[in-house]
Parts: C-alpha cells; structure tokens; sequence
C-alpha cells in the first residue's frame, strides 16, 4: 500500500471518475436554484413590507399569484427533474457489461462487504482493489437483507436487493484509496459496514489479483493453524489451502495483509485482531462472530497465524 494516499476520501463533492463529476455538477445546479428561489421568495416578502398599505389591482395580484405560485415552480421543478434523470441518472447508469474490461462483484453481508473477482478464486473483505482508468463493471448482491454500496468519490450508490443483481460502473482516474459505505439501514450495525476502495496501477492490480487469487501462504504456525481448525473459526471462515471451508463469514485466506477487520471497525493489527476475536460482541453487538473462549496461548497463536497469512 506505500505510495497511495493515506487518507481515504469519501465526499461526493471531490470526484474521481465522470460520473461522480455529474452528480456533483448536479449537486452544485440544484443548490444554485434552490439559492435562487430562496432569494426570490425573501425579496417578495421585502417587497411586500415595503409597499405595504398600497394594494395591487386584482389582475396584478392574480399574477403574481399564480405566476409565482404556480408557473414558475413547475417550470423550476420539471427542469431540475429533467436534468437530473436525463442527464445524470441516464450518464451514471451502468453501460453494457461488454464494454468494461473487469467485472467486480459486492456482495452485502450483515454487516461487511465480500469481493469476489469472477474467473479467479479471488475473495476478500472490507477492501476492494482495482486499477485505475479502467471501466470496472461492479455487481452488487446480497446474502441476506437489502444493503446499498455505495463509493461517493466514484460513483452514485446502488442498492443490493436479495435475489436480483445490480450494477454501476466504477471508475478512478487517480491511484488511491476511497472510502465507501453501507447507505441503506440494514440493522444495528448498518453504520460499521464500510469498505475501502484501493485504486493501484494496472501492473500492481494484476499482482495484487494473482496474490489474491492464490491460497494462503504456507504459515510456519501449526498451533495457530490447529486452533483455527479445531475452535470453531473453520465453520464460518474459509482459508483456501486448508481444511477451512466456512462461508457465512469473510474468506481469511489472505487477511494478514488487510488494512482494517470488521467493516473497517478495527485496525488490523495483532492486539486488535485479538480484541476483535476474544469479544466480537462486545466491539459490534448483533454481529453474526460469537465470542470463542480461548485461552490465552490460544488467541496468541491464532492471531499470530492469522496475521501471518498476508
Ligand atoms: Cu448494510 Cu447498511
């Protein structure tokens, strides 16, 4: 990760890719006319203090009545919502699958986001990687209720709807890292479902997605390894390479090399990561993780392997 930014943006109004730039453009046109309006409606009320006392003939009133009222609304509202369908939700919507050179897929779990690169055995958490100036065709899922993926630097969101798939195109014309975020309440931790968005280069994407795709590296940690076996992390967690198949929670082949754990709740770092498996409970209440006991040389090994699988 030397090299790219450190700190992850996630403000519509600074945009990387096309379509970001038209819902910010977009952003910008209705605050104007809202300003605009607002202006128009406090210099009538001025008006009418100023001229108070003098009235206006009946015709003049009807006028400004429903030419304010009325017509000028309408025209003002029509437009905006012409430009924002026609232009933008039009311009943003995913174009055909065939014409993006990568497809992507989110899927939402309660409550952190899963990668999956199609045509690879490549399947992370928290972090998705990319590379940059290229049209990446994302398709988001869920496994279970309705999330929104959503990367306000890239592009607009799109919900996650069980059953059905949805797309958007994401795109980053820098190298960088951006951060996204669950945007449709999905139950108590629907705020700690956040996901970094690692732009690289196209030559670093490749070897990141070759790393990715392969199975954990060989880990000196046998006791560690047996632990995660034998204490239960197997059911839910897969590690590619070993015994472990679980899949209700993220694919740990390569977490070690992860930045964040848990929706981007915890740094991934030893003493977090064994926080974070000692009382999953405690850290994000209503979490799928149930507090394992381990004992205390056990969590030792088991966060050494972990780490260890980078
Ligand atoms: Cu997932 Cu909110």
């Amino acid at each position: 990760m030397s090299g790219l930014t450190t700190h992850p943006g996630q403000d519509v109004l600074t945009p990387h890719s096309h379509a970001a730039l038209d819902v910010a453009n977009l952003f910008w046109w209705m605050m104007g006319v809202s300003f605009g309006g607002l202006a128009l409606v406090v210099g009538m009320l001025v008006w009418s203090r100023v001229r108070r006392g003098s009235a206006l003939s009946e015709r003049a009133t009807w006028l400004v009545v429903v030419g304010m009222g009325v017509v000028f609304p309408l025209v003002v509202v029509t437009a905006l919502f012409v430009v924002s369908d026609a232009l933008i939700i039009n311009v943003t919507d995913a174009p055909a699958s065939s014409s993006t050179a990568l497809t992507i897929r989110a899927v939402g779990h309660d409550w952190f986001w899963e990668f999956r690169y199609p045509g690879t055995a490549a399947d992370t958490a928290d972090e998705m990687h990319m590379p940059v100036d290229t049209p990446v065709n994302l398709v988001a899922t869920t496994d279970d209720v309705i999330h929104s993926f959503w990367v306000p630097e890239l592009n607009r969101k799109i919900d996650t709807i069980p059953g059905q798939s949805n797309r958007i195109e994401l795109y980053a014309d820098r190298v960088g890292v951006y951060r996204g975020q669950c945007a449709e309440f999905c139950g108590v931790q629907h705020a700690h479902m956040s996901m970094l968005v690692v732009v690289q280069t196209k030559a670093a994407f490749a070897r990141w997605l070759q790393h990715e795709a392969a199975p954990a590296v060989a880990s000196p940690d046998a006791q560690g390894a047996s632990v995660f076996l034998e204490a239960g992390c197997a059911s839910c967690h897969a590690i590619r390479g070993t015994n472990a198949t679980g899949y209700f929670g993220p694919d740990l082949t390569h977490v070690g090399s992860r930045k964040w754990l848990a929706g981007l709740v915890l740094p991934n770092t030893p003493s977090d990561l064994a926080r974070w498996i000692a009382s999953p409970q405690q850290i994000k209440p209503g979490n799928e993780m149930p507090d394992l006991p381990l004992a205390h040389a056990q969590l030792h090994a088991l966060v050494s392997y972990l780490e260890s699988l980078k």
